[in-house]
């Protein structure tokens, strides 16, 4: 996930700068950069990689006197880690750091190249450089083409922009992504989160969603849609661990939370109005492949059972998932019209990767689906498409999950287009119900307080089914992986209308049911599945949309368009139900007993 620092007053600001993308390394970045003006001289430096690359690029330089800085952590979304699209982007005389993303910016884009701005990177932050200084080239103040600028944008962004038209101010604008200011007497910092102006700034200002304005001589000067505004700045809180998790307990809470943000990162420019666009495949990828084989492992596998579940149903193209470390050892049989698929949030995964190769030395065509651009698994792969999640640092995984869904549900209709076996309705509708996503994964106080109440029911007993039908089936070993990685109670994902064929032999009050219960898919099967459990006393969870009696909790969720939309929706209330179980029974959330984060070893 990127991040921004920014400084301005007399202080020394390489380090300044250097020492603050630092504190931001553990959000994932994959190359930095910094800009500086002092008096009218303008500096920057960028590279790719870590932060050692920066330092040795900037070793010989140390600012000197009063000036305007801005340094920038990127984790690539659009276009590759490359060194011309790291930040600060450079227009004429004028430098911007991004966080976000800016939806409109292609139309922006053609505007300015129709006007004859050539752009160096494939970002879509370039925009609002060029932009700031078509506008002041026409003639407006600074403030003014700022102003005028930040109009013009759609998305979110949190943006900071310095310019030699004026050296001596920083202005900035926040919109949807993260942004505060830190003050120490005339000196002002910015960032995008506490950590880098810990023990540097005694005061701070969260920016809000639509304020925008500039520093200058020590004053902030802040504008909202209603004209200038006064402010009231708060003590900076002190302890760095608790700002990195910007204010929730855990990474895998805040995880939970950025779900929703993050899906419109992973949609963005992909799915348009009544079309997918996949700009990481050429026109004739999907020529000659009849089947796609996927193989990954953990949380990474369920998400591949659902998309096979989909690429079946609406792209009509047979599809096998198997567990990685299965498949390497079972000589399977590869056919050459088969599209070797791998799933990874790390793309570091052993069994995982030794699958690929395998594929590959079969002579199948291969495609990854990960997290991490440059890591293993994507280097290993014809062509990858990225999640675009963030870096994700819960041991138990959530928006990799979920990102990872919503690029294989992505996928099958792009396969649907091009191999003509989706008609335009359809494809409207999944389109329509994908773009409702981000809304059914919103966390509401109400939701987290109910599943905080409800949990403590939930401490014992002998054991937990998570049942569903369908794509819920999948989700219901996800459920139940997540509950069993941080509360080391056992949980089972169990296809619902399986349980008469030997486990409902469990079944007593003691027995937990969680039951996946859709309005849109299979609504009366799954129905009479949970009655017969509730017929032999089994304690159930319901989570649905519709009331349901024999419940002795009950989830009621609110989207009842799409299954898909039903399945992220549901995919919440299980993290958050694992997460507050865990939280009660004491248990490290984040770092669970004898999980690690990315499994190099067979
Ligand atoms: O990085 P990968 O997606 O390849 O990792 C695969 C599994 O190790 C991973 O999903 C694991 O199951 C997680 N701890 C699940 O929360």
């Amino acid at each position: 996930m990127c991040g921004i620092v920014g400084y301005i007053g007399p202080k020394e600001k390489k380090e300044i700068l250097l020492d603050g993308l630092q504190e931001l390394e553990y959000r994932g970045y994959d190359s930095a950069g910094i800009a500086i003006i002092e008096g009218k001289k303008l500096h920057d430096f960028k590279a790719v990689g870590k932060l050692k690359n920066l330092r040795e690029k900037t070793k010989n330089y140390t600012s000197e006197g009063f000036g305007v800085s801005i340094g920038h952590t990127r984790w690539a979304t659009h276009g590759k880690p490359t060194e011309l699209n790291a930040h600060p982007h450079l227009g004429a005389y004028s430098y911007v750091v991004h966080n976000g993303i800016i939806e409109n910016y292609q139309e922006l884009k053609k505007e300015l190249q129709q006007g004859g701005v050539t752009f160096l990177s494939q970002t879509d932050t370039e925009t609002i450089v060029h932009l700031f200084e078509k506008y002041h080239n026409e003639g407006l103040t600074p403030f003014e083409a700022f102003k005028k600028t930040v109009n013009r944008l759609e998305g979110a962004y949190a943006t900071l922009l310095i310019t030699e038209a004026a050296p001596d101010t920083i202005f900035f604008a926040k919109n949807g992504s993260p942004m505060l200011i830190g003050f120490d007497g005339e000196e002002v910092y910015f960032a995008s989160s506490d950590t880098p102006i810990i023990g540097k700034a005694n005061e701070v200002y969260y920016l809000e969603d639509g304020e925008y304005g500039y520093v200058q001589n020590g004053k902030v000067h802040l504008f909202d849609s209603h004209g200038e505004k006064v402010f009231h700045t708060q003590p900076l809180i002190a302890d760095k661990a608790m700002a990195q998790k910007e204010g929730y307990r855990f990474f895998m809470e805040k995880e939970i939370y950025e779900q929703s943000r993050v899906m419109g990162e992973t949609m963005m420019g992909r799915v348009l109005e009544e079309e997918i666009v996949l700009d990481e495949l050429d026109a004739d990828f999907f020529e000659g492949i009849n089947a796609i084989k996927i193989c990954a492992c953990g949380t990474s596998y369920h998400s591949a059972l659902t998309a096979a579940y989909l690429f079946e149903r609406l792209a009509k193209i047979r599809c096998d998932v198997e567990i990685a470390s299965e498949f390497r050892y079972k000589e399977p049989l590869l056919t050459q019209d088969t599209l070797f698929v791998t799933i990874s949030q790390s793309g570091e995964t052993a069994d995982t990767l030794e699958a690929l190769k395998m594929a590959k030395r079969a002579g199948l065509k291969s495609l990854s689906v990960c997290n991490v651009d440059n890591s293993s698994i994507v280097r290993e792969s014809d062509t990858a498409i990225l999640t675009r999640a963030g870096i994700e640092k819960g041991v138990a995984s959530t928006k990799a999950f979920a990102t990872q869904t919503m690029v294989l549900w992505m996928l099958t209709l792009y396969v649907g287009q091009v191999k003509g076996t989706l008609s335009k309705e359809v494809l409207k509708s999944e389109i329509d119900a994908m773009l409702h996503t981000p809304k059914a994964l919103i966390v509401t106080d109400e939701l987290h307080a109910k599943l905080h109440r409800l949990s403590k029911r939930y401490l014992h007993g002998h054991g937990f089914f998570f049942i569903g039908r369908d794509i819920f089936y999948p989700l219901a070993l996800e459920g139940a992986l997540k509950l069993k990685e941080i509360s080391y109670l056992h949980a089972e994902g169990y296809p619902a209308g399986e349980m008469k064929h030997g486990p409902i032999a469990l079944a007593d009050a003691e027995l937990f049911t969680i039951a996946l219960m859709p309005k849109t898919m299979h609504y009366d099967k799954i129905k009479s599945n949970v009655e017969e459990l509730s017929a032999r006393d089994a304690t159930i969870c319901a989570i649905s949309p519709l009331p349901f009696e024999l419940a002795d909790d009950f989830v009621q969720t609110q989207y009842s368009s799409h299954p898909m939309v039903e399945f992220f929706e549901m995919m919440v209330v299980t993290q958050l139900l694992a997460l507050e179980i865990s939280v009660r029974l004491g248990n490290d959330v984040d770092m669970p007993r004898n999980l690690a984060k990315s499994v190099t070893v067979e």
